[in-house]
């Protein structure tokens, strides 16, 4: 799989996501619990970028209308998303702030809609 290099670790802030490009794609970067998670940079919802509403608990919000992904399997947890958001493997190399930060050219995970 094609690991496409995006950032350092030190550039994602720690309580929102990074917009990066993969490709033609954009795509949040965002921090949980010591791990980095890549999740397409467009809700399910409406044509927004998710990139700019506020990560926590390991999920990113929709600053548009509220809906939360989970930033691991970008299952929308609140309404009124009912869509899930393609997610990317993420890969660390190095440590610290300058750790590398790199990204799958292809989506690994697109879940059915909630049961
Ligand atoms: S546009 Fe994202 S929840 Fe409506």
């Amino acid at each position: 799989m094609l690991m496409v290099d995006v950032c350092a670790l030190g550039d994602i802030p720690d309580d929102g996501a990074l917009r990066v490009l993969v490709g033609d794609r954009a795509v949040a970067i965002a921090r949980c619990d010591g791990a980095v998670y890549a999740i397409l940079d467009v809700c399910s919802h409406a044509d927004v970028p998710l990139s700019e509403g506020e990560v926590s608990d390991c999920a990113i919000e929709c600053w548009l209308h509220g809906s939360q992904f989970d930033l691991r399997t970008g299952v929308p947890l609140s309404l009124p998303a009912t869509v899930p958001v393609p997610v990317f493997a993420v890969e660390i190399q190095g440590e610290g702030d300058k750790a590398r930060i790199l990204v799958a050219d292809a989506s690994v995970s697109v879940p059915g809609p909630p049961a």
